[in-house]
């Protein structure tokens, strides 16, 4: 069910999405009104969350079935302290051997209070899958708000509000109730970065269990695609492995755990804070076969075997399989209720995932496994970046993948179906009201997802 209203996004660039939704190919194939319905399915799956949250498994650690128990006695305890304890579901995936879901409960019926607390959009995101409300993410609240308060909790949705506001007029979404864990006082007046819980959610409007310190080692939230990912990579025990752009880590993480922690996965990013969080997540999970690196990857190749380390810039045929999770326009995640982008930021990132893309070529050995990811729902940064792939190099052929759980690759980039049916794209919007109503769990897990895209290719 839609409860909040589409995707706010700049004007230009909903014509341009349209563009792409409505493109001449997709109009040929399925007409007007079924494209032009899709395109608003998807406005509006993407201001939601999706209808279970996914928990990957660390089965490197521990059989999926002693983490599922583990699982649902942490949650157990977490439900016994909630107002609302519901039915704890954990469910396995069907076809992926470290996936848990957990369906989420929502919308449901929440009563609103008169004490509003605003929360930027970030965190209002989280709070929608399951998370409390963080100090840091709380720009407004009552002025005499006090611990045990209990207040409603709501999104601002233009990046309106001021930090410290009393009170906020401006576009604002509901999220549920909670209680004050500090004084206002706390959260604006210490002259430091709060820190910590600021609100407790009793009441969300979509419940799912929280996650924050549950089996850190053990349960690892990630969405399921990007899970998916990994596995159609097909890591081997021993084999040598580069994740280009690799943080927070996720990826790298589920990589090194799927070759038994045996062999190397070398991963790179440019921003240098975030290298920590790759090394962070690695030393939670407890994987040590991870070497992380500050490095901008579309310099990584090294013509010059004279000057070789252990780290980047490495030479030309080093690893056994790349992954480009590329940087892209993000326009997959969910729940988005906003995004202030101009049309120029979205479009900024086809040239740079190119220049990616010549690295990942050239580091991978003959008979490589190169896989392309991205978390946005656009062609130029998906099929078309295949198409212009399988012209620029040669050398490269489409694989299927294993397993193939989201709908085939989109029209319009001008690939064959035969091309199309080998890449995995995950389009929440073509079964955005079946997966409310109709169809089981966990069957719509496959389906209600955010948007993302995957294409696996050989280097021959
Ligand atoms: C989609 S995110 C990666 C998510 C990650 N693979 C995971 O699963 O946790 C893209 C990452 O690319 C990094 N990035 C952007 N440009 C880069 C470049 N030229 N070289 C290396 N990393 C880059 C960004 O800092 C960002 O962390």
């Amino acid at each position: 069910m839609s409860v909040f209203p589409r995707i706010s996004l700049k004007p230009d660039v909903t014509e341009y999405l349209k563009s792409v939704f409505l493109n001449k190919e997709v109009l040929a194939a399925v007409g007007q009104q079924e494209a032009e319905c899709r395109f608003q399915k998807l406005l509006t799956c993407l201001s939601h969350p999706p209808s279970y949250t996914c928990v990957r498994a660390s089965t490197h650690l521990a059989a999926l079935e002693e983490i599922r128990r583990q699982l649902g006695e942490e949650l157990k305890k977490q439900q016994m302290c909630s107002s609302s304890p519901e039915d704890l579901q954990i469910l396995p995936h069907p076809r992926i051997t470290d996936v848990l879901l957990l369906p989420v409960d929502g919308p449901r019926p929440v009563q609103q209070l008169s004490s509003e607390v605003v929360v930027g959009a970030q965190c209002g995101s989280a709070v929608l899958r399951g998370a409390h409300v963080f100090a840091p993410g709380i720009l407004g609240s009552p002025k005499y708000m006090k611990t045990g308060d209990m207040v409603s909790v709501f999104s601002d949705l233009e990046g309106r509000c001021t930090r410290g506001a009393t009170s906020f007029q401006g576009k604002k979404v509901f999220l549920g109730n909670g209680v004050a864990e500090m004084d206002r006082s706390t959260i604006f007046c210490t002259g430091e970065p709060p820190r910590g819980i600021g609100v407790r959610m009793v009441a969300p409007l979509y419940q799912s269990p929280s996650f924050d310190g549950v089996l850190p080692s053990l349960a690892f939230l990630q969405n399921l695609p990007s899970v998916v990912v990994g596995h159609v990579l097909g890591p081997r025990p021993g084999e040598r492995i580069l994740d280009m752009c690799a943080a927070p880590g996720g990826k790298t993480c589920h990589i090194a755990a799927l070759m038994g922690d045996q062999g190397e996965v070398v991963a790179l990013d440019r921003i240098r804070n975030k290298i920590d969080r790759i090394r962070q997540n690695a030393q939670m999970l407890r994987l040590q076969s991870i070497k992380a690196f500050c490095f901008n990857s579309t310099q990584a190749v090294s013509s010059d075997p004279a000057q070789q380390t252990e780290g980047p810039p490495f030479l030309p045929d080093s690893f056994d399989r790349v992954l480009l999770d590329a940087p892209c326009s993000g326009l997959g995640q969910r729940p988005n209720m906003a995004t202030t982008w101009s049309l120029k930021e979205i479009c900024s990132y086809q040239p740079l995932q190119r220049k990616l893309f010549h690295t990942a070529v050239q580091l991978l050995k003959k008979g490589g496994v190169l896989v392309y990811s991205t978390c946005t729902v656009t062609l130029a940064e998906n099929e078309e970046q295949v198409a212009w792939a399988l012209d620029t190099f040669p050398c490269l052929t489409l694989q299927p993948q294993e397993p193939h759980i989201g709908a085939e690759g989109m029209l319009g980039a001008g690939l064959s179906p035969e091309q199309l049916r080998l890449l995995q794209r995950f389009s929440p919007e073509l079964s955005w009201d079946q997966t409310q109503t109709t169809t089981a769990f966990p069957g719509r897990a496959d389906s209600d997802t955010i948007g993302f895209f995957i294409a696996k290719f050989l280097k021959n």
